[in-house]
């Protein structure tokens, strides 16, 4: 039986990979497409699922539009890494599609509170929507399977030297998620950077030759200029999909549990997941953080699944 699963993204390049992966894998039900603020602001990052649902022709995934804003902080958007739109590159159609009538934190609440199994939850973009239904109908934690989600990182970070984007954006709801009590699977940038898409990697999904490839192809071409410039990285790293792939696949990754906590305030590291790799607090496992990804294998599946698309 398929997994049933909601994904929660901001839109964004690697999100958009990412929706494509789920979409095509047949171990995943994906119940629906909420979308946060993050990579640009909410307008774009929905009219961007919907411009990647258009693409792929997933006429049956519905989108739902969430948080506006993060819980406490101003909204920190990065136009640097995802152009203006959030999707910059190839020139995708405005939507002929709408969004769902519904607030996602209604759907995301009421699909776990009626669906007959537990759901994961797979967040790619700041964890507002995803705290926010948890603040508002604790009883939905019972009804997550699990919150499979990219964000932070054991060792580095890519938005201030010790915060990741995703957390620095709305550390106020992830420290909501990661005490929730709700098993967390963290997939940091510590294995993300080392998802690259090198220009091997990138050929191969040229060589599809379908119209989505082809799109896809072009969204990783203007992803990966930032990455060169910023990092010095030899193909951009596809965080969101590592996400997505954790949960269709767990051994292409290597666990260790652990407890994870969130810096609010630190006056250089808010925004830190600070991950007690050797249990030094003594505080209980909230988490199994991803420590390293097999790329190679990881890469088959992502290309065997985009293969599936016109
Ligand atoms: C995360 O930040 C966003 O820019 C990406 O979409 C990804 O979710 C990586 O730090
Ligand atoms: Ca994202």
């Amino acid at each position: 039986m398929p997994l049933p699963v909601i994904l929660d993204c901001d839109p964004g390049h690697d999100d958009a990979v990412a929706i494509l992966l789920a979409c095509a894998s047949p171990e995943l039900d994906v119940l629906g497409i909420s979308t946060v603020a993050g990579n640009v602001p909410l307008e774009k990052t929905s009219k961007n699922a919907l411009k990647i649902c258009e693409l792929a022709k997933l006429d049956h995934v519905r989108v739902y539009a969430g948080m506006s804003r993060p819980l406490v902080k101003e909204l920190l958007t990065a136009e640097e890494v995802h152009g203006k739109s959030g999707l910059d590159g190839p020139d995708l159609p405005v939507p002929k599609r709408r969004l769902e009538p519904k607030h996602s934190v209604d759907f995301i609440t009421e699909e776990l509170l009626s669906h007959k199994e537990p759901i994961t939850l797979i967040p790619t973009g700041p964890l507002t929507n995803i705290a926010m239904a948890l603040v508002r109908e604790p009883r939905i934690r019972n009804h997550i399977r699990e919150i499979v989600l990219m964000g932070g990182a054991i060792a580095e970070g890519n938005t201030t030297p010790a915060a990741e984007f995703n957390i620095y954006v709305d550390p106020h709801a992830a420290d909501i998620v990661f005490r929730s009590g709700v098993p967390v699977t963290m997939i940091g940038l510590d294995v993300t950077h080392q998802a690259l898409v090198l220009p091997d990697r990138l050929q191969r999904i040229r060589d599809l030759g379908s119209h989505t490839a082809l799109v896809v192809a072009g969204l990783i071409e203007f992803f990966q200029e930032h990455h060169r410039v910023k990092y010095g990285m030899a193909g951009p790293p596809l965080h969101d999909p590592c996400a997505v792939a954790a949960v269709v696949d767990r051994t292409l990754f290597q666990f260790k549990k652990m407890h994870v906590a969130i810096e609010l305030e630190g006056r250089l590291t808010q925004g830190r997941t600070v991950c007690d790799l050797w249990n030094v607090t003594g505080n209980p496992v909230n988490s199994e953080v991803a420590l390293s990804i097999d790329a190679p294998r990881f890469f088959d599946l992502l290309i065997s699944r985009l293969a599936k698309y016109p």
